[in-house]
């Protein structure tokens, strides 16, 4: 009855069915594949993790030549020393030009980095009264009257980098555009501040600082008015 055609058919199916248990797909791994010309499927370069003979030191994923700064990042060549905080003075430039649109947001930023992380030792209005200070910490000089309104931006700008005496370092806390916001800030606190002949704590500003000081005894109140104030301002 079968002819050979059927025979034949018949048992290219019951192979066809023996191939399809033997070779069970597995789920879990690539199937087989049949690659005639590999550069798609296989990319030619070495991904980064991967050794490679090529360099000396057998990576891939080389170090960045020495000095390489990041995209947006400022090169600071300036030592934790005073010869150097004056050389930073010198040599570095305030990025916001003076009665520019930029200075004023700089100011208004600034203002509120200040409130955060400066007023708990220089006091909200920058006097060197701040709730640290009444607390036994030795208290800062003013940053209204004080010498650092002599001193060049660069050179605050360092102060803030690197700390200067009991003062710390606030390289971790605030970024470069940071600092320069605040040097910007305490630029505009000194402009508003009546110009004194001799910068010093024996003029009138002082006084009034020492009055309050001793009448809010609570210092927290003391500080936080000058609050609202500055995020008022933006
Ligand atoms: C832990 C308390 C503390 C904090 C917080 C602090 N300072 Fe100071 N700062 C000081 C002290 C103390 C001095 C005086 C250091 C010295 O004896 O030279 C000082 C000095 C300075 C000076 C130099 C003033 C001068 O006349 O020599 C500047 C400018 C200044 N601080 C700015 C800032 C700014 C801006 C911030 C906020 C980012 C800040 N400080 C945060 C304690 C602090």
């Amino acid at each position: 009855m079968l002819s050979r055609l059927n025979l034949f058919l018949l048992t290219v199916l019951v192979f066809a069915l023996l191939l399809l248990l033997l070779l069970r797909v597995d789920h879990s791994r690539p199937n087989y594949q049949v690659i005639l010309a590999n550069d798609m499927t296989y990319s030619p370069a070495y991904s980064a993790y991967a050794p490679n003979p090529n360099f000396a030191d057998g990576r891939t994923f080389q170090r960045p030549v020495p000095g390489t700064l990041a995209r947006g990042e400022q090169r600071f060549d300036f030592a934790a020393t005073p010869q150097d905080a004056v050389r930073a003075g010198n040599e570095l430039a305030n990025p916001y030009p003076a009665n520019s649109p930029e200075r004023k947001t700089a100011v208004e930023r600034g203002a509120a980095h200040f409130q955060v992380m400066c007023a708990p030792c220089h006091g909200g209005d920058g006097q060197g009264n701040g709730p640290v200070a009444k607390r036994g910490f030795p208290p800062p000089p003013s940053l209204v009257t004080g010498k650092s309104r002599d001193m060049k931006d660069g050179q605050i700008f360092h102060i803030l980098t690197y700390g200067q005496n009991s003062m710390p370092s606030f390289v971790g806390q605030l970024n470069p555009g940071h600092r320069w916001e605040l040097v910007n800030y305490l630029r505009s606190l000194q402009e508003a501040a009546p110009a004194s002949p001799s910068a010093g704590p024996s003029d009138g500003q002082g006084g009034d600082k020492t009055g309050t000081a001793s009448e809010a005894s609570p210092p927290a109140p003391a500080a936080l008015p000058a609050q609202p104030a500055a995020t008022e301002k933006k």
